[in-house]
């Protein structure tokens, strides 16, 4: 499965909010919140609208949102200010490829930003978000699984649960892939793709879609 290469400016440009903008943290990921897994300062890699970056600021974590899109970093910037949140900051980055945070997250989450990356762009992902990072930090990834909505056109660059594993694995000490549910609203499919099926909804009307929760830490550094 492909991913055309996505012009994000132009998806948050659009009046309406595109389907993975779901008002809330993906419930995955709210989880981890509330078991106390996450540590400031914490990384929001590919935070787009930014509502997992809003709800770690409203409980007091500091919290570094950066995206590929200008727009939704503005975006992100104007909830924090209308909702008094001051330690939630957003920049524009190339996820892949960005510098100027070395080894300064405890906690790096992603949700479901490195499934839109290409397939040849994921090591340089892999390698940025480590650099970023603290020793001992935590990472946690919420990814698309292969074919997520069910049919064989166009779609998100999903994983086997092998392949997330292999793919971190080559920087990170990978602790546990599990099965985990992606929530989005009702999309319309890529041009040439059949519309979404084996696609379940959940009681408030969200789309829910196979994925996997990836957690992984980056090793101490040895004592001398
Ligand atoms: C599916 S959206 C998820 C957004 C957000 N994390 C959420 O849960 O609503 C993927 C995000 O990754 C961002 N993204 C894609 N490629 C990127 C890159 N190379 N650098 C930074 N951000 C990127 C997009 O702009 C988009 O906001």
């Amino acid at each position: 499965m492909t991913e055309p290469q996505m012009d994000w400016e132009d998806v948050y440009r659009q009046d309406t909010a595109p389907p993975w903008s779901i008002g809330a943290p993906q419930p995955e990921l709210a989880a981890l919140i509330e078991q106390g897994k996450v540590r400031s300062e914490v990384l929001d890699a590919g935070c787009g609208h930014a509502e997992l970056s809003l709800a770690l600021a409203a409980q007091g974590y500091r919290v570094v949102g950066l995206d590929a899109s200008q727009t939704a970093i503005a975006a992100a910037t104007a909830a924090a200010t209308e909702r008094g949140l001051t330690s939630a900051t957003f920049a524009q980055a190339d996820i892949t490829d960005f510098g100027g945070y070395d080894g300064r997250f405890n906690t790096v989450m992603d949700s479901g930003c490195l499934h839109t990356l290409p397939v040849e762009r994921r090591q340089g992902y892999v390698e940025a978000i480590h650099r970023a990072a603290a020793p001992g930090a935590a990472l946690f990834i919420l990814a698309f699984a292969e074919r997520p909505f069910g049919h064989d056109g166009p779609g998100p660059n999903g994983f086997t649960a092998d392949e997330l594993r292999d793919t971190l694995a080559t920087r990170w000490t990978v602790d546990e892939v599990r099965s985990a549910t992606l929530y989005g609203k009702d999309f319309q499919p890529p041009d040439g793709a059949d519309p979404p099926r084996n696609v379940k909804r959940s009681a408030d009307g969200l789309l829910m879609m196979p994925g996997f929760l990836l957690s992984a830490h980056k090793d101490a550094e040895p004592s001398r």
